[in-house]
C-alpha cells in the first residue's frame, strides 16, 4: 500500500493557489475544435489556466492566439466564438486587428502610441482537430506535452483527422479537481460502481492495462467478447483513457470511431468544472451516437456520486490521508508523484506545498 496525498491538499485554498501557479499556468490547455476557426476572421475564446485567450484565424489564414485582456482597463475583449473583421472590446470599443495591434481607441489623443498597446501574444498549436493554447508566446512545443499520445491513439485504430465535432458538454462537480482526476485514473471502482460499463468492457484485474508516461497516464480496456446484455453496440475499437497532466481527459470509448476530450478545471478547492468535446466519424448513425451518450451519461452520473462523496469524506477532517491499492491504482500514484513535484522538479525537494513525505510508501 502507498499513502495518498494528505487530504488537506484537497481542501486548502493555499494548495489550490500553488497548483494553479505551478501545475496549470505553465501547461498547454485544450482550447476547442479547429472547425471553429477554419475560416479567415473566425475566432474562439478559451482559457489557458487562469488566462483568457482568444484564438483567431487572420486574413492570411494563419492561426494566432492572444491574451484576451484589453490593454485599456482589463476587460476580456471578446467572448464566445464567431466571425469578425477586428477584435473590438465590448467595454469602451478599443479595437484590435486580427494581428493583435491596437487600431482604434475612441476619444484617444492623436499622439497615443498605439504600437505599445497591442494584445499580448499567446501560443496556439493543434493535434489533428484539437486546438491547444499556452499563455506564453514561446512555450515548449505542444509535441513535448503530448509525447507519444497521438501515436498511441492512432495505434488503437483511431484516425483523429477523420473525426467530426459533435457537441460540447460542460458540467460542475462539487469536488476537488484532483479527486476527479484520480477517479478517472483507475477502474478498480468500475465493477462496483459502473455496472452498465462493466457489461461492455472487461474490467477484471488483468484484462485492464495501465501505462505511465512522462506527461500523461493511460489505461486500456478490452470490449467483452460476450457483452452482458448491454444495449450498446461496442463492436470496433477498444477503450483508451488518457490523462494528460495536469487534467486533460482524452477518452476513446469502446465501439465505433469516437473521442471525447477536455479538461477538468479547478474553480475552488471543492468545486471543479469539466468540459468534454465529443467527436464521431462523419455520417455516424445518430441512433448509435444516442446509445453511446446514454452509456456515457450513465457513467458520468455514477462518477459524480463517487467524487462528491470522496470530497465530503476528505473534508470531514477525521482522517489525514488514505491508502492507494497497487497495482490497480498505480496511475493515481503516478499522478500524485507528479503533483507533488517528484518528477517535475526533483531537485527542489519540499518547494511545493505537497510534500514528498506525503507520497512515501506507508509502512504496511
Ligand atoms: S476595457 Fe476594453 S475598451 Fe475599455
Ligand atoms: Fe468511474
Amino acid at each position: 500500500m502507498t499513502a495518498t496525498l494528505p487530504y488537506r491538499c484537497y481542501t486548502d485554498p493555499a494548495v489550490l493557489a500553488d497548483e494553479r501557479a505551478r501545475l496549470f499556468a505553465p501547461a498547454w490547455h485544450y482550447a476547442g475544435h479547429a472547425g471553429l476557426v477554419a475560416e479567415p476572421g473566425s475566432y474562439l475564446t478559451c482559457r489557458a489556466g487562469d488566462v483568457p485567450v482568444v484564438v483567431v484565424r487572420d486574413r492570411e489564414g494563419e492561426l494566432r492566439a492572444f491574451v484576451n485582456v484589453c490593454r485599456h482597463r482589463g476587460a476580456e475583449v471578446v467572448s464566445g466564438a464567431g466571425r469578425c473583421t477586428t477584435l473590438q472590446c465590448h467595454y469602451h470599443a478599443w479595437t484590435y486587428g486580427l494581428d493583435g495591434a491596437l487600431r482604434a481607441a475612441p476619444r484617444a489623443p492623436a499622439d497615443l502610441d498605439r504600437s505599445e498597446l497591442g494584445l499580448r501574444p499567446a501560443a496556439v498549436d493543434a493535434w489533428g482537430p484539437f486546438l491547444f493554447v499556452h499563455a506564453s508566446e514561446h512555450p515548449r512545443p505542444l509535441a513535448d506535452t503530448l509525447g507519444e499520445l497521438p501515436a498511441l491513439v492512432a495505434a488503437g485504430g483511431l484516425d483523429v483527422d477523420a473525426l467530426v465535432f459533435h457537441h460540447r458538454s460542460t458540467y460542475q462537480l462539487e469536488t476537488n479537481w484532483k479527486v476527479a482526476v484520480e477517479n478517472f485514473l483507475e477502474c478498480y471502482h468500475c465493477a462496483v460502481a459502473h455496472p452498465g460499463l462493466a457489461d461492455v468492457i472487461d474490467v477484471d484485474h488483468g484484462a485492464y492495462r495501465l501505462e505511465r508516461h512522462p506527461t500523461f497516464a493511460s489505461h486500456y480496456a478490452h470490449v467483452r467478447e460476450h457483452p452482458r446484455g448491454s444495449h450498446y453496440d461496442a463492436a470496433g475499437l477498444d477503450g483508451q483513457f488518457h490523462l494528460v497532466w495536469p487534467a486533460l481527459k482524452v477518452n476513446v470509448m469502446p465501439g465505433r470511431a469516437n473521442m471525447s476530450i477536455g479538461p477538468l478545471t479547478p474553480l475552488a478547492p471543492g468545486r471543479t468544472e469539466g468540459v468534454l468535446d465529443y467527436f464521431f466519424a462523419a455520417g455516424e448513425d445518430p441512433a448509435w451516437i444516442a446509445d453511446f451518450m446514454v452509456l456515457d451519461d450513465e457513467v458520468g452520473a455514477e462518477d459524480r456520486v463517487l467524487v462528491e462523496s470522496v470530497q465530503r469524506g476528505m473534508a470531514a477532517g477525521v482522517l489525514e490521508r488514505g491508502e492507494l491499492l497497487l497495482p490497480s491504482e498505480d496511475l493515481i500514484a503516478a499522478f500524485q508523484e507528479w503533483v507533488a513535484g517528484a518528477r517535475q522538479t526533483p531537485s527542489r525537494g519540499n518547494a511545493s506545498v505537497h510534500t514528498r513525505e506525503a507520497i512515501r510508501s506507508s509502512p504496511s
